[in-house]
């Protein structure tokens, strides 16, 4: 009786596992309700009274035995299970890739246009003051121009301000460089509008400016028309006469869009001509102002509003939807 226990500790020690089920079966073998260990449990009974003493001391150290192996192999697929759980084969999770905001798409597109043809990127800051908002570009205090610009001025100290459009920046950038000039001033700047589908508190502007001897309307003309038939694929374009104060003459771009859907009469009105920017020459005060010589250079200026741009490109209707961070609108953007 005795060497059946001996056996049976042997076979407990010298037990190696293939896997979970391999244990299962050793632990239902010896531990399980019609397992070996309750079986010799039960036959206690019949033990004789002198043997009784040692018998329970073996069947004792065949279940601590056990139970050590079966500790011992859990442990063992402890370790193991958790590498068993990790399935290096699978594929990953797909990455998930975000996209670019369509205004910075078409920011992005612009600014290469003109870098094509030697324009690089200038930045100023969005808190403005108001000699390079205003004054600097030939908007005195009481000039009416100002009131063409809705301006958020901070604390009511009207001396600090949200830039109203990036010509500060080409002021900032004519008080620190010599011509020749040639700079591209994308950014973000404020008015103090009502926000609806076609206008917007909050917008970006690209503004450009350049500055050398012999700069002509005819150069400024060139270079639109070079702009609007790289980005629109368009190329017809008419100036019509308008006023900025800070150039003279000052004209409005119109870009033949053409009527050849029903979509181009909408957005043109029936017209085929779409306005997308104003431009000028620079006024000769206004290089004044900055130290530039006005007899021996001269350039001209532009700017236009992205969000409109982009809306025309991409047929959006609402322009809050630029600032609404709704993905679903911005992952349409991915492969663009
Ligand atoms: N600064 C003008 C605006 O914000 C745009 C403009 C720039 C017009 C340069 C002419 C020349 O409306």
């Amino acid at each position: 009786m005795f060497d059946n226990i001996d056996q049976l500790l042997t076979e407990v020690s010298s037990f190696t596992s293939k896997g979970k089920e391999d244990t299962e079966q050793f632990r239902l073998r010896f531990n399980g309700k019609k397992g070996i260990l309750n079986d010799l449990f039960e036959k206690f009974k019949e033990v004789p009274n002198e043997q009784k003493k040692e018998y329970g001391q073996r069947i004792n150290t065949l279940k601590q035995a056990v139970a050590a192996k079966l500790e011992e192999l859990k442990s063992a697929t402890e370790i193991t299970g958790a590498q068993e759980k990790e399935d290096l084969t699978r594929p990953g999770f797909p990455l998930e890739t975000g996209t670019r905001h369509p205004i910075n798409i078409v920011r992005n597109r612009i600014n290469e246009i003109f870098r094509s043809i030697g324009f690089a990127v200038a930045e100023g800051p969005e808190i403005e003051d108001d000699w390079h908002n205003f004054s600097a570009l030939n908007m005195p205090e009481y000039h009416p121009a100002r009131d063409m610009q809705d301006t958020f001025f901070i604390e009511q100290n009207p001396d600090v301000l949200l830039r109203t459009h990036t010509s500060s920046v080409q002021i900032r950038y004519m008080e620190n460089n010599e011509p020749p000039i040639r700079i591209l001033a994308p950014g973000r700047v404020f008015r103090n509008e009502a926000v609806s589908a076609r206008s917007h508190c909050i917008f970006h502007q690209v503004e450009g400016l350049y500055i050398d001897e012999n700069v002509s309307f005819a150069d400024l003309k060139q270079t639109i028309q070079y702009f609007t038939t790289e980005l629109f694929g368009k190329s017809k374009i008419r100036m019509r006469p308008s006023y900025f104060p800070f150039t003279e003459p000052s004209a409005e771009v119109d870009v033949y869009w053409g009527l050849n859907s029903e979509t181009d009469y909408r957005i043109t009105k029936g017209t085929g001509w779409l306005e997308i920017m104003g431009c000028g020459m620079v006024d000769p005060s206004v290089l004044q102002n900055v130290n530039i010589d006005p007899e021996k250079y001269s350039g001209y200026a532009f700017g236009m509003g992205i969000e409109r741009i982009v809306m025309l490109l991409y047929q959006i209707g609402d322009i809050r939807m630029f600032f609404e961070n709704d993905k679903r609108m911005l992952e349409q953007f991915k492969s663009i």
